[in-house]
């Protein structure tokens, strides 16, 4: 696992993408794993100002995303595709059927299975971005999860729906269940790149960094893979020796 120190979180949204672009300009057919939440607005702005100033292009670029709530229609404000459209799809060249994120209003248990064999399908993700919770969930696999687990229905913890509850009216609009990728679905990528930033992240990424693999720290999975880049900022890198 490489560490990557940047000064705080708008370093690490540059150097995020410089790693992003650098792949989607060298890579034939690109596949990328994204992430929605706070962490990665940073780096999908630089994404978009590249574009504009640039005009690095994503035709050839396919996208999954790691999650998405259940019951709550890709058209509905608060869906994560509408996050990815308002932060990064409306305003880049990837062609729209290049884009997948699961559908939270298809039959569950089907779409879990569908969405894992359109990843297969297109080769697998070649660089998975990540952000972390503070209980060290990735995507929305809570601790406990199984480190071979694949796309599939979660229930999510209570503290996560209270750290998502800021995006939301009320606390009893946030949803109770979305489907995510799995730990082992996340694991298959060719590259992961993790991004954490803030105070609130400095246990986990503290933990993290100790090595010591649990599934109760889902994170933690990340040790078994060969080509992980973890870009912290300061903040969040303070309880590290
Ligand atoms: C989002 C996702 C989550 C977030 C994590 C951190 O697609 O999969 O694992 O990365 O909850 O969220 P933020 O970035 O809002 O702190």
């Amino acid at each position: 696992m490489k560490l990557i120190q940047v000064e705080d979180y708008q370093d690490m949204g540059k150097k995020a993408a410089e790693i992003i672009l650098d792949r989607v300009r060298n890579t034939e057919n690109i596949v990328l794993g994204l992430a929605t939440g706070g962490t990665p607005i940073s780096t999908y702005e630089n994404i978009v100002q590249d574009h504009q100033t640039n005009g690095t292009s994503y035709q050839h670029v396919t996208s999954f995303n790691l999650d998405e709530y259940i019951g709550v229609r890709p058209d509905h404000p608060n869906s994560y595709h509408t996050f990815m459209y308002k932060h990064l799809f409306h305003h880049i060249n990837i062609p729209q059927e290049k884009i997948f994120l699961p559908n939270g209003m298809a039959e569950q248990q089907q779409e879990c299975r569908d969405y894992e064999q359109r990843i297969r399908e297109h080769g697998g993700i070649d660089l998975q971005v990540l952000g972390i919770g503070e209980n060290g969930h990735i995507g929305f696999n809570e601790p406990g999860t199984a480190f071979d687990s694949t796309t599939h229905v979660v229930d999510l913890a209570e503290s996560t729906r209270q750290a998502n509850a800021r995006f939301f009216e009320s606390m009893e609009d946030v949803p109770k269940q979305a489907i995510t990728m799995g730990i082992g679905s996340i694991l298959r990528s060719k590259e992961i790149l993790l991004l954490i930033a803030g105070e609130a992240k400095s246990k986990a990424l503290a933990q993290l960094l100790d090595k010591q693999v649990d599934e109760q720290f889902p994170a933690s999975a990340l040790h078994h893979h060969a080509n992980v880049t973890v870009i912290a900022d300061k903040a969040a890198l303070q309880h590290t020796n």
